[in-house]
This record gives structure tokens, C-alpha cells and sequence, in this order.
């Protein structure tokens, strides 16, 4: 139930926590999950985000990450992330980027220090070793791990039943934010559906800037509903007026 909203939930705070998912990107012409013509509408998240069906078939893994590193790479970063980055470079708040995308968009928005809890698709990793190293646009199991040499390479993305990264510091963080702001995700993943309960708890006004009602907006203190480009920059224009 949300509690009362006190006077300005937006201008007071000083340590924010930003969380994004997919629907920050979509204005930039990279597709969602859950939407009617989502990724998971055209592959099995069995076959493409487990390590179990990177084992069953890794060449499908890659051809699919494949596509979408350069679907990330033809894509440009929108107002949307140029706000967040245009609210760090500010310098006046203690914002903590946390993304569940695999983009970069945040990054070539402006913003630095993002957390990719579900990885990147700038990475790739070792299966082998556990080596990590860039990863190049076109990744293939058997290119050779530059550490241990194995015919082992995968994308350095989190898949369903992996941990997270950067959960000890984002959960931190969340303890001690005085404003929690999701945008464009839909809830239904955790722990990152669980991050304005945490906020909550410790203390934090919560935020969801979202293009319709999410799993979890009746949650917030406030929603707004409309385009990241639009609702992103407005919320970043009220922080730093
Ligand atoms: N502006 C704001 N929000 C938008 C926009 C937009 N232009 N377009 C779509 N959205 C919202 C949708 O309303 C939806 O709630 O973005 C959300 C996207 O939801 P999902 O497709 O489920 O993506 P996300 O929430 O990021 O998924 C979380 O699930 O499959 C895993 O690892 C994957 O990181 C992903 C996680
Ligand atoms: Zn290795």
C-alpha cells in the first residue's frame, strides 16, 4: 500500500538508486522481453538464458547473443539514459546506475560506473577458467579462452539460475537510499523485482517510471506511466532545477 508521498519525494534526496530494465532501451529500437513481439516470444528462455541449454547447443546461444550485441551496437543511447548521465555528471546526488540490461547504452549516454547485474554484452567469459576479457562482435564457443586456452568462451551474461553480480553492493546501497526509481522494467525477475521492497524498508521514497502499470507498481510511492524519453528527463529536470 503506498504510503503517503511526503512534500517532494524528488527533491530531498541525496543517495539514489536507479534501477533499469529493458523498457530504458526500447525508444533506441532494442527489443523487450515480455512484450507481444519480445525476445521471449521468438526463443525459449530455456534454450537461450540457461547454462543448460548453452550446453545443449551453444552455437544457437551464440548466434542469439550474437544478434543481439549487434543489435546493441546499430542502437543509440536516448534521452532517457542521457538524463541519468546528465543527473551523475551533476554531481549533486549520490546515484547508483544498476542495470538488468546488457547494453551499453548507458555508457555511451554518458554515464559512468553502471552496474550490469545481468552482465554485459561488452564481456566474455571463460567456462572453463572463469577468465573474462572483451568480447568481439561475433563470439563463438570454440574461440580460445586467452588465459587457459579452452574451446570454452560464452557470452558474460547472467542466465536464469546464475547469480546475479554486484548483489552485496547494490543491496548496500539499497539500505542506505533515500530514493528508489525503477524504470522500463517489468518486475518479474528477481532479486531486481525485490529492490523497492528492500528500499522500502530501509526507509526510501520509491518511484516507478514505467510505460504501463508493472507486477509491482501498486508497490511505489508514486508511478508514472509514459515514455522513459519523456518521464526520464522531466524526473532529472526536477532533481537539478
Ligand atoms: N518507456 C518506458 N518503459 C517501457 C517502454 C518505454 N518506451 N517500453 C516498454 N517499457 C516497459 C514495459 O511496460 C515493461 O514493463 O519496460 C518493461 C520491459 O519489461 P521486460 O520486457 O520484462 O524487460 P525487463 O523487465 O527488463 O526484464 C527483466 O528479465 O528475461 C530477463 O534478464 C532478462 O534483464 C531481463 C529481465
Ligand atoms: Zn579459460
Amino acid at each position: 500500500m503506498p504510503r503517503p508521498i511526503a512534500a517532494d519525494p524528488v527533491s530531498a534526496p541525496q543517495k539514489i538508486v536507479v534501477l533499469t530494465g529493458a523498457g530504458i532501451s526500447a525508444e533506441s529500437g532494442i527489443a523487450t522481453f515480455r512484450a507481444a513481439d519480445g525476445l521471449w516470444e521468438q526463443h525459449r528462455i530455456e534454450d537461450v538464458a540457461t547454462p543448460e541449454g548453452f550446453a545443449r547447443d551453444p552455437a544457437l546461444v551464440h548466434r542469439f547473443y550474437n544478434a543481439r550485441r549487434a543489435a546493441a551496437a546499430s542502437a543509440a543511447p536516448n534521452a532517457a539514459h542521457k538524463a541519468l548521465a546528465r543527473l551523475q555528471a551533476a554531481g549533486r546526488h549520490d546515484l547508483l546506475i544498476v542495470t538488468q540490461n546488457v547494453d551499453d547504452l548507458h555508457e555511451r549516454g554518458g554515464a559512468s560506473s553502471v552496474l550490469h547485474m545481468h552482465g554485459s554484452l561488452a564481456g566474455a567469459l571463460c567456462a572453463d577458467c572463469g577468465h573474462r576479457w572483451p568480447a568481439p562482435a561475433v563470439m563463438a564457443q570454440e574461440d580460445p579462452c586467452p588465459a587457459c586456452h579452452a574451446a570454452a568462451t560464452r557470452p558474460d551474461i547472467v542466465w536464469f539460475g546464475e547469480i546475479p553480480y554486484h548483489m552485496d553492493r547494490i543491496w548496500g546501497a539499497l539500505r542506505e537510499a533515500d530514493l528508489f526509481v525503477s524504470i522500463g522494467t517489468s518486475g518479474q525477475v528477481y532479486p531486481a523485482a525485490a529492490f523497492a521492497q528492500d528500499a522500502a524498508r530501509a526507509g526510501a521514497q520509491t518511484l516507478e517510471l514505467n510505460l504501463d502499470p508493472s507486477a509491482l507498481t501498486a508497490e511505489f510511492d508514486e508511478a508514472r506511466q509514459g515514455p522513459a524519453t519523456r518521464l526520464v528527463p522531466a524526473w532529472v529536470d526536477s532533481l537539478l532545477a
